[in-house]
């Protein structure tokens, strides 16, 4: 099978031809039709992240069919189109994945690849109302703007929500749950095209946070705001303090720009303010993702679609950070 390997750090993945892998007990062999890209196997091509190993097939979404299945599997799953819900043992706990827990794509093979084995439990019948790109597209960063917004931010419709790097795979799908939820969406990006599009599908108000006091001109325009979603972290953290209202919540999912240089505790505990991480997402957010999706046909963004053999284009576009949404490779 054809598939894209990560051999060593820092380096382009290389187009190798592998055995098709053989299903578990538990597991499927998947036909992948498309896969999609996030920022974690930029992260790991780049050394950074706990648990590195080479030679490692990256990719932890992806949509196709189901091909082969172990002797334990469910024998309605053979030949079912599928997504994968990336997120491997989260565990018994709602509240918290279990220290079993692994995303697939490192250390385990993921979907950069015509083939995947998976555990059946990470299959879910694909939306009929996605085609394999957006199907392959919603997993990861859909789990993760689900969790964030409504079980950890219990995002409200009536609510300001304001979502930072709008640019991002897991922010455009978070801007499309919230908008669906009817929740007043506020966005901030560094690339005032990438504000227009967002306005365009229905955010009320967006703001460049290159610029200086941009969080000033949020209070101004909007007043401060009751949930704030945050995948960067980094020296604009302390400004979120800043917007965020009394009472409200900032959640936190990630840290592209580093962790914050300075934030005011005095205001956080002056504010009553509540801030909250939050990482992917348990087996019942996925489901519930799946179905909020379906209940308002909602699509994830997708930026550009590569080819398989073309997946460093990909990674490079990603690591400039140019992107507005999801970037997928097609494979079959
Ligand atoms: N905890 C989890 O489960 C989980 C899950 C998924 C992702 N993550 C993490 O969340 C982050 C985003 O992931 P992704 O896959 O959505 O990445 P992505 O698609 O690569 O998003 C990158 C975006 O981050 C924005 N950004 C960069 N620096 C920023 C800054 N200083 N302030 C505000 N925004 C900034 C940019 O938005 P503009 O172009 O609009 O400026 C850029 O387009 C990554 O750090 C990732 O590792 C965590």
């Amino acid at each position: 099978m054809k598939s894209l390997v990560m051999k060593e750090l820092k380096q382009p993945l290389q187009l190798d031809d592998r055995e098709e892998p053989q299903p578990a007990t538990d597991e499927v062999l998947v036909e992948l039709h498309a896969a999609a890209l996030n920022r974690r196997d930029y992260w790991i091509t780049q050394g950074l992240y706990p648990g590195i190993r080479v030679p490692v097939i990256l990719g932890s979404d992806g949509a196709g069919v189901v091909t082969k299945i172990g002797n334990n599997v469910p024998p309605h799953w053979q030949g079912q189109e599928i997504l994968i819900d990336p997120g491997i043992d989260w565990g018994e706990q709602t509240k918290t994945q279990s220290e079993r827990f692994q995303i697939l794509g490192m250390p385990r093979d993921g979907t950069f690849a015509e083939f995947v084995t998976i555990p059946a439990a990470c299959l879910h019948p694909k939306p009929p109302h996605l085609d394999w790109n957006e199907a392959a597209a919603l997993g990861l960063g859909g789990v993760t703007a689900y969790r964030a917004l409504f079980t950890q931010g219990v995002l409200k419709s009536k609510q300001t929500v304001l979502i930072t790097g709008i640019g991002g795979g897991v922010a455009t799908t978070a801007m499309r749950f919230a908008i669906a939820c009817g929740a007043t969406v506020l966005v901030t990006s560094s690339d005032d095209t990438k504000i227009a599009q967002a306005i365009d599908a229905g955010a009320t108000g967006g703001f460049n946070y290159t610029q200086d006091a941009w969080h000033k001109n949020v209070v101004s325009k909007f007043g401060e705001v009751d949930l704030i979603l945050d995948g960067a972290g980094g020296a604009g953290y302390g400004q979120l303090i800043d917007l965020v209202t009394a009472g409200g919540t900032i959640v936190n999912y990630g840290a592209t720009a580093g962790p914050p240089q300075q934030f005011d505790l005095f205001k956080v505990f002056w504010k009553q303010l509540r801030l909250i991480g939050s990482t992917m997402g348990s087996p019942r957010d996925f489901q519930a993702m799946l179905e909020f999706c379906r209940a308002h046909q909602i699509r994830p963004q997708i930026d550009q679609i590569y080819p398989l053999n073309e997946g460093n284009d990909a990674m490079s576009r990603m690591q400039k950070g140019t992107q507005a949404g999801k970037l997928v490779l097609a494979i079959q």
